[in-house]
Order: structure tokens, then sequence, then C-alpha cells
């Protein structure tokens, strides 16, 4: 008998046989934390443990394309969780804020498509990965200015053009009051932060430019990448962005204010936006690593949100080269798992 075959009845015997089956068992991955261990104690120690595994990492460096965000202090560290009941868990610095940056992608989108339906995002932008930086002018060129998506820098410049308003002024104020609708409290601009991008931003400009000349840009471009500039530096703490990536947890109805702010319908179409694109380049390993849509933005705040469960966000301004805060993904990374949320590890049914 050829070695090959005598090889393949004795993985065949090992397979079958109750020795082999307890051996595959014994190699099996560790059980998921069981369905109702949700609770209260365990959010706060996954909180804690995560905190204070990762709080003396230092690895990552402040965004400096923007000026004024070389100057945050890279050791701002805060954790928050909030559930769809409501209950807002805590660890770290939770006073300190940074600009939401593009997070704020995110709101903006949910904005168009509570205002113009799914379609428009589809039509208009589209919501492929471009597997390309965040502000690449090749990921426009190459498509003509299609299959872009919301959440990097052309299709988000293109998403605020989109937002109902017959002026800057009109769009820019529906667009603030959908990010404090969101968080559940009145947002105000890091004046700083605007004026230090706003000031430098032709690179975003240029963007704006080659997508109106693709017919892809539905506002006046100068005025549509100010209005994202802005946006850009509405000063958050992770509080706020946890309420706000809960308030998409709890389908659209903010679970601190109980307001309704976008329908589930709006919901459903913003969260694979935020799977297929929302860490960029790197959307691809994190979705591999927690199964959950995630937005990052370069002021070093990362959100996260298990549907129907909770939202989690994280602030820590140094960056990945992929511009995602470096600290921020290991921490919400470990919450997820000691929490056993990540919703495509599936307990079998017996
Ligand atoms: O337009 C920019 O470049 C910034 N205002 C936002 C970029 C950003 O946050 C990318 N995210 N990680």
């Amino acid at each position: 008998m050829r070695l090959s075959r005598i090889l393949a009845i004795f993985v065949c015997i090992l397979v079958i046989s109750p020795a082999g089956f307890a051996q595959k068992k014994k190699a099996a991955a560790p059980a998921a934390p069981a369905e109702g261990t949700l609770t209260p104690a365990a959010i706060q120690k996954a909180l804690d443990e995560a905190y204070e595994k990762f709080k003396d990492v230092k690895e990552g460096k402040n965004a400096d394309y923007i000026k004024e965000l070389a100057r945050v202090d890279p050791n701002i560290y805060g954790i928050a969780i909030v559930t769809t009941d409501g209950t807002i868990y805590t660890k770290g610095d939770l006073q300190s804020a940074v600009s939401i940056q593009s997070i704020s992608k995110v709101f903006t989108m949910a904005r168009v498509i509570e205002e113009q339906g799914p379609r428009v995002i589809m039509d208009k932008i589209g919501v492929d990965a471009t597997g390309m930086r965040f502000n690449s002018i090749v990921a426009v060129e190459l498509q003509k200015g299609k299959e872009i998506n919301p959440l990097v820098n052309p299709g988000a410049i293109a998403s605020t053009s989109l937002v109902n308003g017959s002026d800057s002024a009109a769009k820019w104020k529906s667009i603030l009051q959908t990010h404090s609708d969101f968080a559940g409290r009145q947002l105000g601009l890091d004046g700083p932060v605007y004026i230090s991008e706003a000031g430098d931003n032709l690179r975003n400009q240029a963007i704006a430019h080659l997508l109106l000349a693709y017919g892809r840009m539905y506002f006046d471009p100068v005025q549509a990448t100010d209005i994202y500039t802005k946006q850009c530096a509405i000063s958050v703490n992770a509080k706020d962005l946890a309420v706000m990536a809960a308030t998409l947890a709890n389908g659209g109805v903010n679970p601190v204010t109980k307001k309704k702010i976008v329908s589930p319908e709006t919901v459903k179409y913003t969260l694979p936006v935020m799977a297929t694109a929302g860490l960029y380049d790197d959307s691809g390993q994190w979705l591999y690593a927690t199964g959950v849509p995630a937005k990052s933005g370069v002021g070093g705040g990362i959100i996260a949100v298990v549907p129907g469960k909770f939202g989690i966000a994280v602030i820590s301004p140094p960056l990945s080269p992929a511009g995602n805060s470096v600290k921020a993904i290991y921490t919400i990374r470990a919450i997820i798992e000691a929490l056993g949320v990540n919703p495509y590890q599936i307990t079998p049914k017996q």
C-alpha cells in the first residue's frame, strides 16, 4: 500500500475513534463566556483589566499633519461603555476631550441616510473599501470618483455635501445638532484644531475638486470641505463617544436620553459601512479580530458597536501608521474578547 493511503486510513481512525474525538476536543479553543454573562460586574472588570494591561503602552505617535493634534497630551487614556439600557461604565480619563475627527463621518453619513434613504449613499458615493489610506487621491482617481465610501475623506466630504440645507450654515447646524443628539448633550467646536486644519487642508480641497470634476460632489467644494473640517473638530470625551456608539447599538434611540435620533433602518445601513471601512486599510484586520463595526479618528478616538448590547469608546492619541489609535485598538479588542461579544463567536447547539 502506498504511504499516502496508509496515512489517510490512520487519520480516519483517529477522527472517528473515541480517543481521536477526545483529542480533538482537547485542542478546541476555550469556550466563549456563556450568554447572560454581560453583568455590570463583568463589564467593569473587563474595563479595569484592559486599562491595567495597556496603560503603559507607548507605541504609536500623535497625528502631526494637523499641527494642533501634535500638541495633544499623548497620555490621555479614557475608556467608556454605554449599554443599550443606558448604563455607563468608565475607566481612566473621562475629563479630557479630543477632536472627533473621522469618527464624525459615521454620524454625517447616518444623517444623509436618514434624510434621503440608503440608496443615495450607494449611488452617489459608494460602499466599497478602497483598501487605501483615508486621504488617498489615487483611490478617487482609479475609480473616477466611484466605488469609494463615506468613511474615507473623499466620501466623507461628498457625504457632508449631501446633507440637507440650502446653505453652508444650515448644513453645519444640522451636522452639529446630529452629533449632539447622538451624544445626548450639546457638543462644541475645538477652535484651535479647526483653525489649524482649515489653514492647511489643501489636500482635502483637492479631493473635493477632483470629485467635482467627476460629478460626484453635491455642493460647493470649498464650502463642503470647510463644513467637513468643522465636523472633524467637534470636541468629545470618551463618554460622549460611547453614548454615540450606544445610540447605534440601540437601533438609533439614544439609550441615555431615550430620544430617537435616527431610524433602525438608518442604523442597519450605517453599521455595515463601519465594518467594511471603519479602520481604513486595517479594516480587515480589525473585523477579523473583533467581528464588530468600528470607526477611528486621528484625534485618537475609536468607537465600536456591539449591536443590541453596547457602544464602547476609547481615547488615546498615539496612532498606528494607518491612522488608528494603537491603545484603543488593543483595549477594545481585549474587552470584546473578555466579554465574549464577537457576534461571529457562536456557541453550537448540542
Ligand atoms: O480630513 C482629515 O484628514 C482629518 N480631519 C480626519 C482624518 C481622520 O480622522 C482619519 N482617521 N483615522
